[in-house]
C-alpha cells in the first residue's frame, strides 16, 4: 500500500520510531521497510515530522503481520516463573540498548540479549546496565548480544551525540530535561553547564541560539573529548567553549552567568550550594538531586533555605523527573535568584 514515509538512517532507526510514537505520527498498520542504507516508516497522511528528522517521501509498504510480538519478551522461550521478571522497559543509546536485568536472570542474559536484538530495530550491540560508578559516573556495561564498540551516536531532540557508554555518562532518560532547560534561556544570557559530560545542555542551547555564551565544564576529559566530537559536526559548535575542569576550581575564577546548571544528583544541594553565588541577580540554577519520596513535598523551602547565604531566592516546588529506587526519586530544581 501506497502511503508518506520517513527515510532515515539505520542508526537512527530506535530513536525516531520513538519519536513519531510519541507524537502519534507512525502508521501501525503497516511493516517499517528497509530502503537502501535507511529505514522507511510509514507516517499518518496529516502527520507533522521536523525536518531534522529525516527526508519525507512516498512508499509501498507491506500491511504488518499479525503475530509480531509487541513486547521482547514475547521472544524468549522462558519458564512462566521467570518471564515475569522480564522487565518491559530498556534504552536505546543510538545503536546500543541497554537493559538491566534483576539478580534471579543473571543466567538468562544472553538469550535476553539475543530477544532484544531481534526485537529493536537497527540494534547492533545489546548490553547489561550495572549502574554508573565513580566521580566520573561512567556506567559499567556488559555486552550480552551483538558486537562492536560502546561507542555510538545518539539522535535527541533533533541533535546527534557522540557517545561512549563506557568513558562517559550519558542517559537517553535526560532528553526532556535538556529540552526543558534549553527553552529556559532567554536572548542574551550567559550560560553555565557544570558536570556538562557529553554536553546535552549545552549543545541544545548552542543549537537554539539564543545564549551569548556557553561554558561546557566536565572534569572527565573523555566527555569533553565526545563534546568537542559533536560541535565539530554542527556550524553552531564555536558558541560552546568545552572546559576540562573540576567545579571547584571553576568556581574561582568564573564570573557570573544568567543561566548556571549543575548536574551531578549523587551531589545535588552541596554543589547547588557551590555554584550559587555564579548566578547574577535575576538569572537561575538548575540542578538535580535524589530525593526521598517523603520529603519531595518539603524539598523546595530546604533549598531555599541552602542558597540563603547567596541571596534571596525564589523556588518553585521541585519536579520528578523519573523514580531512582524503590524509596526515591531523581527531582529537578529550578531556584530563581532575586534581581537586586
Ligand atoms: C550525571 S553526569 C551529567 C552529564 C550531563 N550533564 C547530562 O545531562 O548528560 C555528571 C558529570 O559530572 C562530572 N563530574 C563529576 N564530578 C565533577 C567535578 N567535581 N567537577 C566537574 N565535573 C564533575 C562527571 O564526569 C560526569 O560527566
Amino acid at each position: 500500500m501506497r502511503a508518506r514515509a520517513l527515510l532515515v538512517e539505520r542508526d537512527r532507526g530506535e530513536a525516531t520510531r520513538r519519536e513519531l510514537v510519541a507524537v502519534h505520527a507512525l502508521r501501525t498498520d503497516l511493516e517499517i521497510q528497509e530502503d537502501g542504507d535507511r529505514l522507511a516508516f510509514p507516517l499518518v497522511s496529516e502527520a507533522s515530522v521536523r525536518p531534522e528528522w529525516g527526508t519525507v517521501d512516498v512508499r509501498d509498504f507491506e500491511p504488518r503481520k499479525e503475530g509480531i510480538p509487541s513486547e521482547f519478551r514475547d521472544l524468549l522461550e522462558l519458564p512462566e516463573s521467570e518471564l515475569r521478571l522480564v522487565p518491559r522497559s530498556f534504552d536505546v543509546v543510538g545503536d546500543v540498548v541497554l537493559v538491566r536485568l534483576p539478580p534471579e536472570l543473571e543466567e538468562r542474559r544472553f538469550a535476553v540479549g539475543e530477544a532484544l536484538l531481534r526485537f529493536v530495530p537497527s540494534c547492533r550491540l545489546v548490553g547489561i546496565d550495572r549502574g554508573v560508578r565513580g566521580p566520573e559516573r561512567r556506567r559499567e556495561v556488559e555486552r550480552i548480544a551483538g558486537s562492536g564498540p560502546w561507542t555510538t551516536r545518539h539522535r535527541e531532540n533533533g541533535l546527534d551525540f557522540e557517545v561512549d557508554l563506557e568513558r562517559a555518562y550519558f542517559s537517553p532518560r535526560l532528553a526532556g530535561e535538556h529540552a526543558r532547560v534549553a527553552a529556559e534561556v532567554r536572548p542574551g544570557d550567559a550560560v553555565y553547564d557544570l558536570c556538562c559530560g557529553v554536553g546535552p545542555f549545552s549543545v541544545t542551547i548552542a543549537r537554539d541560539g539564543r545564549a551569548s555564551s556557553i561554558v561546557a565544564v566536565d572534569a572527565n576529559p573523555a566527555a569533553i573529548e565526545l563534546l568537542r566530537r559533536t560541535l565539530g559536526r554542527y556550524p553552531f559548535g564555536p558558541r560552546v567553549r568545552p572546559v576540562e575542569a573540576r567545579v571547584e576550581e571553576f568556581v574561582l575564577s568564573a564570573a557570573n552567568a544568567h543561566r548556571v546548571i549543575v548536574n551531578l544528583p549523587h551531589e545535588g544541594i552541596k554543589y547547588a550550594a557551590l555554584v550559587a553565588p555564579l548566578v547574577a541577580p535575576g538569572g537561575g540554577l538548575y540542578y538535580y538531586e535524589v530525593v526521598p519520596r517523603e520529603e519531595i513535598v518539603g524539598r523546595a523551602t530546604v533549598v531555599q533555605a541552602a542558597l540563603s547565604a547567596h541571596g534571596a531566592w525564589s523556588v518553585p516546588a521541585v519536579r520528578v523527573v523519573h523514580p531512582y529506587s524503590p524509596s526515591s526519586d531523581l527531582v529537578a530544581v529550578a531556584a530563581f535568584r532575586r534581581g537586586e
